[in-house]
């Protein structure tokens, strides 16, 4: 059984400081995977008819926040980035962060900017902490590394290493502690609140005097600093702040919040019932999802861990190991701890605060003339019209960040796109210039080649028909 396979585990290593931290780490899984195995037994599923829209008063407008705040209470902040995932959709292997994404800059450079400027405008202190996983650490310090010496703090920790499960014996993959990368995992951005913990970086940052704590995904370069929302915090007593977004058609991913029996809780699409996803996408019933940009009240944290412990809903993930084995993963959900938070909401903020890369064409969109860079916040270029962004479908072949990479020998000139959507085999060669409505379709076995200063504007292009 788990129990006696996780000992075995634990007996693999010889060292005993390694094998006390662990063993802890083991613990923490196998109190998830005991929580994993009741729950199943009671098939524990939300019932759909109890989930209502939360109140009114507990989804707050950005633009009913105070426009006047208080620079001083900055030195209560601290910014954290959840960085331990490896952005498998596109490709890569190493950390998402470490893609340069603008101007020879990381998602993690950017990220410094960001708060150097902050810290500089507001002259306070506020501190940038990593969690990283076993398969983003090496990166994060290889980057980070040159800010060594400079005015801003950058605190790293590792979050929870866990085996993954075979999906049929729900026994761990992993043979030994340091068995193959890939028969472990990170348990989800869950996991920040147990790893503040363990690391003792919760406890530091009390002792240093900050309270509140400004999380957000390492690849949203839209998630700066916002002192309304801090001051709303502040003024209001939430102790968990939520930045949610008006959701359109085409996010179908994120959760939303709903109010479940008076409590707002944060509703996953993998805790929705099968028959009830269509209802879960529409744009009517959940009118907002969750960005992931989460604001904490520290103190009301080592509260919660200290008393009642948090338990977060279990999201399993089915993946399959490089030997083809159907295993899962057990993970949790950093939002879904708004439940165990007094006086929490949500704060519905402009689309502007989530601009993350979640794929290629979001890469190549960042990374194109619509938008520049000012103290490593994204703007979008003032002869760009209307200020809306053009809508870009890269297909397969671009899937991959390498394959992108090969594919794009420079970024197309795109300020007067609206619309791009390439399939098949393309390359695009130097200082070519996209505008209008501009499709691209290579048919199996053609490949296009677009050349250096092509200019295409309201084109469709197939195979070597052109029109
Ligand atoms: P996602 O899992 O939504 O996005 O993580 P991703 O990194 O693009 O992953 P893929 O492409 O689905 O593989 C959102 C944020 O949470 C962090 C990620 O680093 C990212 O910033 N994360 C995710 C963690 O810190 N730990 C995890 O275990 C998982």
């Amino acid at each position: 059984n788990m129990r006696n396979e996780l000992n075995r585990l634990v007996n693999t290593v010889s060292d005993p400081t390694t094998k006390k931290a662990f063993d802890t780490e083991m613990q923490s899984f196998f109190y998830l995977f005991t929580r994993y195995l009741a729950e199943r037994a009671e098939s524990r599923e939300l019932e759909w008819d109890r989930i209502k829209s939360p109140a009114a008063d507990k989804i707050v407008p950005y633009e009913n926040l105070p426009k006047s705040t208080d620079a001083e209470s900055l030195n209560k902040l601290a910014v954290l980035k959840v960085n331990g995932g490896l952005g498998t959709s596109m490709g890569m292997t190493g950390a998402k962060s470490a893609l340069e994404v603008k101007n020879d800059m990381t998602f993690l450079d950017l990220t410094v900017r960001q708060i150097e400027h902050l810290n500089t405008t507001h002259r306070v202190d506020v501190p940038l902490i990593l969690m990283t996983s076993f398969n983003t650490h090496e990166d994060t310090l290889r980057i980070i590394k040159k800010y060594a010496n400079q005015q801003l703090r950058i605190t790293t920790f590792n979050q929870s290493r866990y085996p993954r499960i075979f999906k049929e014996s729900l026994l761990p993959c992993p043979k030994g502690a340091d068995d193959d990368k890939g028969k472990w995992y990170p348990p989800g951005h869950g996991d920040l609140y147990n790893a503040l913990v363990h690391s003792g970086v919760l406890d530091q940052l009390l002792a240093e005097g900050k309270e509140y704590l400004f999380v957000s995904n390492s690849d949203n370069l839209g998630a700066v600093v916002d002192q309304r929302i801090l001051q709303h915090m502040i003024d209001t007593d939430a102790e968990f702040i939520m930045e949610v977004t008006d959701k359109t058609k085409a996010d179908v991913k994120g959760g939303t919040l709903i109010d479940y029996d008076g409590t707002v809780q944060l509703l996953e699409v993998a805790q929705v019932p099968s028959e009830h996803i269509e209802d879960f996408k529409s744009v009517r019933k959940f009118k907002i999802f969750n960005t992931n940009n989460i604001w904490i009240n520290l103190r009301a944290l080592k509260r919660i861990m200290e008393n009642e412990g948090m338990e977060l809903e279990i999201i399993v993930n089915p993946k399959t190991n490089d030997d083809g084995q159907a295993v899962i993963q057990l993970e949790t959900a950093a939002g879904a701890a708004i439940k165990h938070f007094r006086n929490a909401r949500g704060v519905n903020v402009p689309r502007t605060r989530f601009l993350p890369v979640k794929s290629c064409s979001d890469l190549l969109l960042i990374k194109s003339d619509i938008y520049s860079l000012e103290h490593g916040q994204l703007v979008i270029n003032e002869n760009r019209m209307f200020g809306t962004t053009p809508v870009i479908k890269l297909g397969d072949h671009f899937k991959k960040i390498a394959q992108f990479q090969k594919r794009f020998k420079k970024i197309p000139k795109i300020i007067e796109l609206d619309h791009l959507t390439v399939t098949g085999d393309v390359y695009f060669g130097r200082n070519v210039t996209l505008r209008g409505t501009v499709i691209i379709v290579a048919n199996e076995g053609q490949r296009i080649d677009i050349p250096d200063g092509c200019v295409l504007e309201n084109r469709l292009l197939s195979g070597n028909l052109t029109m």
